[in-house]
């Protein structure tokens, strides 16, 4: 599921991301080659960092 459309970036690129070793939503977005931009996704991202990358 595309949670970024700025980025393009999906759950699946966040947990990647995370897996990776980002821990915040900067370091994600950076880690699939994005930055934060309009912000929508955020809370998303959040969850998502939540949630750990061991699900999906
Ligand atoms: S949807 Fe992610 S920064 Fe806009």
């Amino acid at each position: 599921m595309v949670i970024c459309l700025c980025n393009a970036m999906t759950d699946g690129d966040v947990r990647s991301a995370i897996a990776q070793g980002a821990s915040r939503p900067s370091e994600v977005y950076a880690c699939c080659g994005g930055r934060a931009q309009c912000g929508c996704c955020a809370p998303s991202v959040v969850q998502i960092l939540k949630e750990g990358s061991t699900r999906g």
